[in-house]
């Protein structure tokens, strides 16, 4: 089947008041549609507690497109015949019954938008919910049927292994592996498919990509936003569980996994699956000595003052819980060993960016180090958001007569003519959902695998009841012993912003003698 056709199927949202589906699902089933991946043969129901008419329910998805589209809002007659195929139902997911209704329509639905049997249930609501729901669906004879039918389901998948386990246990009893998508929203991220491109299509990166050659990696993903309306869930999960069990370690195995044996989804995944069984477990001292936590206190973004975590709606005023974590990972394998991948997350930091960055070694023998002080490393930069790009630190000849060695960068990005100004995650990730491709989707055994990771750091973090929280103010790059961290390694944190980097325009400018 090729990527663009279009692909009959009716999408069961539930959720669909709430805000993943306002901000994100809305504007990119509006983003299919305008490319015509869904054109006539779709049909959304929309599904929560709230009553509200059909009108009502499509003023909603309309606003959101008006909001967060990266198309405009189309004229009356295309707005019309696109919103001929969302339909809405209130369903309380603990009434058989409404079921039974959901199942009449859907028939009917089918029938009438040549839908093909084809049935999506896309759960964007509180994962405590997801056994109960797989079961009511079954009951009712929703995944009965002649076409195909895939799950997908947001994350936390469970707070730990043994309640992702569970989780797990309650969906496979009606859905196959195969027929479970469980998002990742950093797997749709334009540069996050790159890196696999980047390190396996060019044959100048896979020869060095090894312990020989690479001193260190570093990944950061900060934040400058708190925790918002989320206090509740983010008191129970913090930055390790929210952030690190998922979309970083998804980017270390990404950045460290080996080339699989073909590009075919169940291929990846094992790569994946094995760096994550080889990194380096933590327990008791050793999480001490490798990982750092912090929390927000109150602190200047731009302008703005803004509160301590403490002080957000649905947080305890002795919270200790994490907004912020560092962490010194190893992935003991042949490939890596002896090689830290240095990773870092937090909310109310002083940047928005995730960046991957690798860090070569020197060369054997610094010839240069007396004309001109030491060389700068090579680097190589994975631009994640919110630029998207890639940057390759380099050292050349100053030029002119003064000799010397300076830094410089190659860069490539959105306004070097590629033309990154790619789509929404969420907008691939669904494209891949109706194209029935899971590549970017976390197979189980990585979700176990990942917890299996987290797990005795959480531990350990409760353990100590907070005396190992390290505060820092709003809007800073976290606390002072996330760089003692890399310190101690002879090493610190490439900055995020291009104005402190060695080969920044700003500070290094081009020689003015020639
Ligand atoms: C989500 C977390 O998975 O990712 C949020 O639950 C976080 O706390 C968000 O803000 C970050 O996503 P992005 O795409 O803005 O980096």
């Amino acid at each position: 089947m090729k990527r663009n056709e279009s692909h009959p199927a009716a999408v069961l949202l539930f959720g669909a008041t709430g805000d993943l589906a306002k901000r994100k699902l809305y504007p990119a089933l509006y983003s299919l549609y305008k490319q015509g991946i869904l054109s006539h043969d779709f049909a959304v129901i929309g599904l929560a507690r709230s009553p509200l008419t059909r009108e009502e329910y499509h003023r909603r998805v309309k606003d959101s497109i008006a909001r967060h589209s990266r198309f405009s809002l189309p004229g009356q007659e295309e707005w019309a015949a696109f919103a001929k195929h969302f339909f809405y139902q209130s369903l309380d997911i603990h009434d058989k019954a409404g079921f039974e209704t959901l199942q009449t329509t859907l028939i009917q639905l089918d029938e009438h938008f040549s839908l093909k049997g084809n049935r999506i249930f896309y759960l964007s609501m509180a994962p405590d919910f997801f056994g109960l729901i797989a079961k009511n669906l079954h009951t009712a004879g929703l995944t009965r049927t002649n076409g195909w039918k895939r799950l997908v389901i947001e994350k936390p998948f469970g707070h730990d292994l043994s309640s992702a386990e569970q989780l797990n246990q309650e969906i496979r009893e009606v859905f196959a592996e195969e027929e479970i998508y469980r998002i990742d929203h950093y797997l749709g991220k334009e540069m996050v498919q790159n890196i696999e491109v980047i390190r396996f299509a060019n044959s100048i990166f896979e020869p060095v990509w090894n312990n020989r050659y690479i001193d260190n990696v570093q990944i950061t993903s900060s934040e400058t936003v708190g925790v918002e309306e989320r206090g509740g869930y983010y008191e129970k999960a913090g930055a390790l569980r929210d952030m690190v069990q998922n979309h970083i370690l998804q980017m270390v195995a990404m950045v460290a996994m080996e080339p699989p044996s073909r590009l075919q989804t169940e291929a990846i995944r094992d790569e994946k699956v094995k760096v994550l069984r080889s990194l380096r477990r933590y327990e008791g001292d050793a999480v001490l000595q490798n990982v750092v936590s912090g929390q927000y206190t109150e602190g200047k973004i731009g302008e703005e003052i803004v509160p301590a975590y403490r002080q957000e709606a649905k947080v305890a005023p002795d919270s200790v819980t994490e907004t912020y974590v560092a962490a010194k990972l190893m992935v003991d394998n042949f490939r890596w060993a002896g090689v830290p991948f240095y990773v870092r997350t937090g909310k109310r930091m002083a940047v928005k960016s995730t960046e991957i960055t690798v860090q070569f070694k020197n060369p054997p023998m610094n010839l240069y180090f007396e004309k001109s002080g030491e060389l700068g490393p090579n680097l190589l930069t994975i631009h994640i958001q919110p630029d998207e790009g890639m940057t390759l630190h380099l050292n050349a000849k100053r030029p002119g007569t003064a000799g010397g060695v300076f830094p410089i960068a190659m860069e490539v990005s959105k306004d070097s003519g590629i033309g990154y100004n790619s789509p929404e995650a969420y907008e691939r990730l669904l494209h891949d959902i109706l194209h029935g491709d899971t590549t970017n989707f976390t197979r189980w055994d990585e979700v176990a695998g990942a917890w299996e990771w987290v797990d005795p750091i959480t531990q350990v973090l409760r353990d100590t009841g907070g005396k190992q929280l390290h505060f820092y103010a709003a809007g800073t790059m976290g606390p002072e012993a996330a760089h003692e961290l890399l310190r101690k390694d002879g090493v610190d944190w490439w900055p995020l912003t291009p104005a402190d980097r060695p080969c920044s325009p700003v500070k290094e400018g081009l020689p003015h003698e020639l």
